[in-house]
This record gives C-alpha cells, sequence and structure tokens, in this order.
C-alpha cells in the first residue's frame, strides 16, 4: 500500500471517530472503500443496518437512492453520499408523474387523435391503468417513486414481498428481469416495468456457455436483474450478499460470479481456499465506482453532499421501506 493511500486512510479514520460517523459501502464499490467500510452489504443488509447503527453521521459510499433510503429510515442522523453524483440509471426509468413543462406538452398530443399515449409512461399512469393491484417496488428507485408504492423488495427478498401480498395481480417496478424472476417462482401475476440494469442486462446465454467451456468445474452464481435466459441456466441465483453464503457454505472449489466485479473483492477475501471468476470482466458500475477514498474523506471533512429527503415523500415512503423490512 503506498504511503499517500495509508495517510488518506488513516485521516479518514480520524475523522470518522470525531464526526461520530458510521461509513456503510455496497459489496460493489472499489475494494479499497470496502476495506475502510464499517459495514459492507447488500441492499437489505444496508437497509437494516442504516435503521438500527448508533451514530450521528452515515456516510454512504453506493448511489443515490441507497443514501436516501438511509435518509428515510434514519431522518435524524446527518446522511451524507460520497459522490453526489453516483446514480442508479435503473433507478432514473420510473417517474412517478411528469414534470410540468412535459404535462403541457402532453396535453397538447392528447388532443390529436391518432397520438395514444403509453400508460405506462408514469408510475402513475400505470396505476391508473391497473387500479387496486399493489405496487412492488425494487429499492432501486428514488424516493418519490416508494412514497407512491405500497411495498418495497431487494434481489434478496423480491419472492417473499410478492406471496405476501394478497390478491392475484402485482405491478413489479422498474426490473422487467426481476420482475420476470418473482413471476417464475411465485403464484403471481406479475405486471412489469420496462427497466433494466445495463450491467446485468448485457449477459447473454451464450457468455454462460463461453465460462461454462472455460470452467467446466465451477458453479455459476447469477444476479437476478440478470435476463431470465441466463437465470435459467445458473447453479444459483441470489443477491450480492446470497452469494457471498453460498460460496462460503458451498463444497465447491471454482464459481463464476454474475454480478458486477466489486463482489469478487470480498468472494476472494473471505474464501481463501477458492477461486472466483467473473462472468464477464466487463460487469462494472461506473456510478458504483465513482466513490474513492478521497471522496469519503473530502465528505467527511465538508459534509456537503447531505441527503435528506422531504417529511411529505419520507412518511410514505418509510411506510413502505417498513413494510419489507417486516418481512423475515
Ligand atoms: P443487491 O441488492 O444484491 O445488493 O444489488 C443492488 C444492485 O444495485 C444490483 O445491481
Ligand atoms: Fe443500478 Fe445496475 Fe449500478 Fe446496481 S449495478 S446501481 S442496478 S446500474
Amino acid at each position: 500500500m503506498s504511503d499517500t493511500f495509508e495517510k488518506t486512510r488513516e485521516e479518514i479514520l480520524k475523522l470518522k471517530e470525531e464526526r461520530k460517523a458510521i461509513i456503510l459501502a455496497h459489496n460493489y464499490q472499489r475494494d479499497e472503500v470496502q476495506d475502510i467500510a464499517d459495514f459492507v452489504g447488500d441492499s437489505l443488509e444496508l437497509s437494516r443496518t442504516a435503521a438500527s447503527v448508533d451514530c450521528k453521521v452515515i456516510v454512504f459510499c453506493g448511489v443515490h437512492f441507497m443514501a436516501e433510503s438511509a435518509s428515510i429510515l434514519s431522518p435524524d442522523k446527518t446522511v451524507l453520499l460520497s459522490e453526489l453524483y453516483a446514480m442508479c440509471p435503473m433507478a432514473a426509468m420510473v417517474e412517478v408523474d411528469f414534470p410540468r413543462d412535459v404535462q403541457t406538452t402532453f396535453t397538447g398530443y392528447a388532443v390529436q387523435p391518432t397520438f395514444v399515449f403509453p400508460h405506462e409512461f408514469t408510475l402513475r399512469h400505470m396505476k391508473a391503468k391497473y387500479p387496486g393491484v399493489p405496487v412492488v417496488a425494487y429499492v432501486n428507485t428514488t424516493a418519490a417513486v416508494k412514497a407512491e408504492s405500497d411495498i418495497c423488495c431487494t434481489s434478496a427478498n423480491v419472492v417473499k414481498v410478492v406471496e405476501s401480498l394478497s390478491g392475484d395481480r402485482v405491478i413489479c417496478i422498474p426490473d422487467k428481469n426481476l420482475s420476470m424472476w418473482a413471476a417464475k417462482n411465485t403464484s403471481k401475476q406479475v405486471i412489469a416495468w420496462d427497466g433494466f440494469c445495463h450491467v446485468h442486462d448485457r449477459v447473454v446465454k451464450d457468455d454462460i456457455f463461453k465460462a461454462r467451456k472455460e470452467h467446466p468445474n465451477a458453479l455459476l452464481m447469477a444476479h437476478p436483474e440478470c435476463r431470465i435466459e441466463v437465470l435459467e441456466l445458473a447453479d444459483h441465483v441470489t443477491s450480492t450478499s446470497g452469494m457471498l453464503r453460498f460460496a462460503k457454505s458451498s463444497d465447491a472449489k471454482e464459481f463464476i460470479v454474475g454480478t458486477e466485479i466489486g463482489i469478487m473483492h470480498r468472494l476472494k477475501k473471505e474464501n481463501p481456499g477458492k477461486v472466483f471468476y467473473p462472468l464477464r470482466k466487463d460487469m462494472v458500475c461506473p456510478n458504483m465506482k465513482k466513490t474513492t477514498l478521497n471522496s469519503v474523506l473530502r465528505e467527511l471533512k465538508e459534509m456537503k453532499n447531505v441527503i435528506k429527503v422531504p417529511e411529505e415523500i419520507r412518511v410514505p415512503a418509510k411506510r413502505a421501506l417498513d413494510r419489507m423490512l417486516e418481512i423475515k
């Protein structure tokens, strides 16, 4: 480790103490960011930790919606996002309603008889098309979208969440792949939004055939944000932390890893006798990689990237998150 690297680490640890701060990092963060964090986990674990951790300040190393969830669950803490423009593109694929300028355009178009506006264009349109059907929002959504939804889910609990709802239909937003996975593993009819994660959706069946040929003794783990035809070929489909548990408890010695490559750090660190191969080397989330040790240090010094969800959104969004967290 270089001297400057070590110096930055020391400064972070000192400031963290002074600020009574806790650093939370997602499993996709850079290796050195994971190593400085107090807690590293998947979306569900990070939500639970944010809700229970005893501190004044949370420095969140992840993407925007994750820091929003921390703020929703812990309104009395100062929640800082290590990089303000670290966003999840999939979360941006659902809007609650049109922005005002688009609404004006919409009214204009609507008078033209040939124009049919897709009902699924906004969440409110979709809800109007399927009245009374509960909305399950993946945590990879904005706080405003959560506030407009009945319950949240993560990749770790989507099946349990969907099964917990009464009625035979559910709306799942925004990930069409996760929705198809839920449809396959529950008795519900799932009405899916047309969103996707660009990191996972790029995996195709040929990637699986190629990886299996190269590593015939390895078990293949895939994240449910991958396409259904990919998931059907996997040995185990689970969240990022689910992969860590699976690799630890399995007798197998080799694994092909079908998710963002940041998870490789913990997989290797926690399983020294085992070997891990990325399913594709380009499964890299650029937004997750925006955070560096310097971002963490800067935030601890300046405390500028405060994520605070307004009460009128926080309260209904918390209801949807709490409902999810109650499911064991
Ligand atoms: P996990 O819930 O498995 O941590 O995944 C979050 C995410 O953003 C996946 O792309
Ligand atoms: Fe969003 Fe995909 Fe990045 Fe996860 S990996 S934060 S879903 S873009």
